[in-house]
């Protein structure tokens, strides 16, 4: 969704109060529902609010490279705008006019501030002859005039909203400078920009500096200051340049060189991701297509990136790159997924687009270079050579490839086919992740498997009354759902909002056969840069804290079952309007029955429960619960008002009860014991509940007319059985079984063609047919010539 809705009014009144409720909620274990996706909870990367670039990379100094002024890629200047190219709009089919306001002199002193002492001293972002790098062609020049005894010319750098710095940490300091005529010493200094205290120093001494020089030094704070910053200070006459100033704090996440603030990290790391999504969003398909995030330029020396106007409003550096990106996937065990832009830039902005088979070779090219890079052999590719020489000879674990970003109509279904087409066929362990909605019709022009990614933006209205919205989804494609949040009339985020999306994830976890990920978006907001209204998790120079919705995504991913148990009432009341939701599940690992409770009211709900299907229920188990008031919101001042608390319940039993606070969000652990052999339930509540048979492994498959055939890195054996039986492995000894058949539904011509034919199909081969895909059936009667029979 492009467009967020404009703020529903939730009122909370007591008219909302509970009535008893005289039936129990029955579970029942013996009725398993869908396996849940073990990857149903992840993360979702995008630069906006300054989420990498002064929030999760560590990199203090903003503008370290002065580029920050530099137009977006394909746009021009005039009279104070950027002006896109004419180009039609591959959505709207007309020219949008598309252009912003530019302010190129303030733009090019962002971070940075020029002051003297004694001394005179101008200081200009200049475009210089011999860059320090070809890619970054701008630096600092300083023009000092005259310096008293005891005077100095400083160029000082604010950082993002200031420098945090922490008393005893390391900060590894490195920049270049080159002049012919400055001849005096150059004293880096760490300053409380509050107080002016200085907090460390460094002096370089006097030298040589025709050439670029990098300097280098590590300083160390001697106190903690939010509103820290950088000085650099000169102390004779001359003109010098200065490029790529950058201070890094030596305790990053893992201490990866170039890495991550460790205490943003480790917010990721408590939400148990299962995969991360990069680079966004809107920015990968750019305000115009040159705009548009390539991960090649993001690779290498940080000093050697040249960044790129990011169509949130400022220049990221891509200092957190492909590269790193890979890295802290393998880092936090989770999956990499990689968004490349499919030909064409975002149509609500510019929407120009490429279509020539040359240009649209190239766009598979730089996917096929990306996937490459992660995952390819470095002696064979030079992509993976690339990372092997960037330290990381091993794969990466990409799993996942979205092709565009929120790209609709037939243009981007033409480019999806295209590009789609040729990659799956190469690359057969990735799946791949189309942009368009789960029930978009063009789907049905969209052959082939893969992921849909559809996004929702809105209000809490819309979640507590879509807790359903996937019980009927088609089951064609599995769903990732890239994007969500609630961010209408709910403040920053409150705890109505994380309520409502809490009933929202019940829904997709009871439809965990079609939902298998999901991704809350944005994930970041440093707190003084808002572009979204709504953000997962907030930071400052020194600080961060999670809002209400970031313990909901925690209590999800933390609380996630096996699968899926009945309960009679998912919702009580009208589905429409209902504000009490309750999902159940079980853990395998743990035997417990998850219980999860939404209460989106502001009255107490009590409610009792019937649990069948085991033998025994323990009395004791635990509860995680969330709640508060509706408006109420987390802040720097008060980061975990809003966090669950944990507490024992003794009465849990085979019929209990249990009142749940006002707007609460509750997860009740229960250990069950003895459970009954399951029964499946079928027809609609099948349907309607995502209940599905399980699949299993075993090292004995016993099968009936197999054949077998391999694609990638997987065996495929389809055998006698109703609708074909199918079977999977990587390694011919462990076998999944599938309980769902090649053909859940029998086409009507077979049965048409061959009079009693059920769907028992017997003895099926594999036959490569023209490299073409698709299930090619012949259907005839057993060992008979003589009838007829259909293809
Ligand atoms: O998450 C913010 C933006 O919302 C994303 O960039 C885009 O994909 C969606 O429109």
């Amino acid at each position: 969704m492009k467009h967020f809705f404009a703020p529903a009014v939730l009122l909370l009144t007591g008219t909302l109060t509970v009535t008893a409720q005289t039936e129990p909620i029955r579970i029942d274990l013996a009725q398993k529902g869908a396996v849940v996706s073990p990857n149903l909870f992840g993360i979702f990367f995008e630069e906006i609010n300054h989420a990498g670039d002064g929030g999760l990379y560590a990199e203090l100094v903003q503008n370290r490279g002065f580029e920050e002024h530099v137009l977006p890629s394909g746009m021009t200047y005039k009279d104070g705008k950027a002006y896109a190219p004419d180009a039609m709009n591959y959505e709207h089919r007309n020219n949008r006019n598309w252009n912003i306001p530019w302010n190129l002199e303030e733009k090019k002193m962002t971070g940075w501030r020029v002051t003297d002492e004694k001394a005179t001293v101008t200081g200009e972002v200049v475009e210089v002859k011999v860059p320090l790098h070809t890619n970054t062609p701008h630096a600092m020049q300083l023009t000092i005039k005259k310096v008293q005894k005891g005077g100095k010319a400083v160029l000082t750098n604010t950082g993002y909203w200031g420098i945090g710095l922490k008393q005893g940490e390391k900060y590894d300091l490195r920049f270049y400078v080159k002049s012919a005529s400055y001849k005096g010493s150059i004293t880096a200094r760490l300053v409380d920009g509050t107080t002016g205290k200085s907090l460390g120093t460094t002096v370089f001494a006097a030298r040589q500096l025709k050439d670029w020089t990098e300097l280098t030094a590590t300083l160390t704070a001697n106190d903690t200051a939010a509103k820290g910053e950088l000085a650099l200070e000169f102390d004779k006459p001359g003109t010098v340049l200065i490029d790529y100033v950058s201070l890094f704090p030596q305790a990053t996440f893992k201490g990866r060189k170039n890495g991550q603030r460790a205490d943003v990290a480790q917010m990721l790391v408590d939400l148990h991701p299962k995969f991360m999504r990069w680079p966004g969003g809107c920015i990968v398909e750019g305000t115009t297509y040159e705009n548009r995030v390539k991960w090649k330029e993001t690779l290498g020396d940080p000093m050697t990136r040249r960044g790129e106007w990011d169509l949130w409003g400022y220049r990221a550096t891509w200092g957190m790159g492909y590269h790193e990106f890979l890295q802290f996937c393998e880092d936090l065990g989770m999956d990499a997924m990689f968004v490349n832009n499919a030909g064409m830039s975002c149509s609500v902005r510019n929407g120009d687009f490429v279509s020539s088979d040359a240009d649209m070779d190239a766009v598979i090219q730089d996917f096929r270079d990306a996937i490459d890079y992660a995952l390819a052999d470095p002696t064979r590719n030079k992509w993976a050579k690339m990372r092997a020489d960037a330290g990381h000879p091993k794969p990466f674990p990409l799993k996942y490839v979205e092709i565009g970003n929120e790209n609709v109509g037939p243009e981007y279904v033409t480019h999806f086919n295209y590009i789609f087409k040729r990659l799956k066929a190469e690359y057969p362990q990735i799946t791949f992740i189309n942009t368009l909605g789960h029930t978009d019709q063009l789907l049905a022009q969209v052959p082939g498997q893969y992921m849909v990614d559809p996004h929702w933006y809105r209000d809490p209205n819309f979640f507590f009354a879509n807790n359903h919205l996937f019980d009927d989804a088609p089951r064609t494609h599995d769903i990732y759902v890239g994007e969500y949040a609630c961010l209408g009339g709910v403040g920053a985020g409150n705890l109505l909002a994380a309520i409502s999306e809490a009933a929202f994830i019940l829904g997709m976890e009871r439809n965990s056969d079609v939902v298998k990920m999901s991704s809350y978006a944005p994930l970041f907001e440093n707190e003084n840069r808002r572009d979204w209204p709504c953000n997962l998790i907030h930071m400052n120079s020194l600080e961060v804290y999670g809002r209400a919705s970031y313990y909901v995504q925690q209590m999800a991913a933390n609380n996630r079952p096996s699968y899926n148990v009945y309960v009679s009432e998912p919702t009580t009341g009208d589905p429409k309007t209902t504000r009490h939701f309750c999902q159940t599940g079980y853990d395998e690992q743990t035997g417990e029955l998850i219980i999860k409770v939404v209460n989106g009211t502001d009255q107490p709900y009590r409610r009792s429960f019937t649990i069948d299907g085991a033998t025994n229920v323990m009395p004791t188990g635990r509860v995680i619960a969330l709640s508060g008031n509706a408006t109420d919101e987390n802040t720097f001042e008060q980061p975990t008002k809003l966090s669950p608390q944990t507490s024992l319940f003794g009465k849990f039993g085979k019929q209990f009860s249990y009142e749940f606070a006002p707007m609460s969000f509750t997860i009740m652990r229960v250990k069950v014991q003895g459970l009954a052999a399951s029964v499946q339930p079928t027809g609609q509540q099948e349907r309607r509940r995502g209940f599905q048979r399980e699949a299993f492994t075993t090292d004995t498959p016993m099968v009936h007319d197999p054949v077998m055939a391999k694609e990638g890195d997987t065996y495929y054996i389809y055998a006698t059985g109703m609708g074909i039986q199918q079977l999977t492995s990587r390694d011919r000894k462990t076998w999944t079984v599938s309980r769902q058949p090649v053909m859940s539904v029998i086409p009507g011509w077979t049965t048409d063609s061959v009079p009693g034919f059920g769907n028992h199909v017997w003895a099926p081969d594999v036959i490569q047919w023209h490299v073409a895909g698709g299930l090619h059936i012949v259907a005839r009667h057993l060992g008979r010539t003589d009838r007829p029979s259909a293809c």
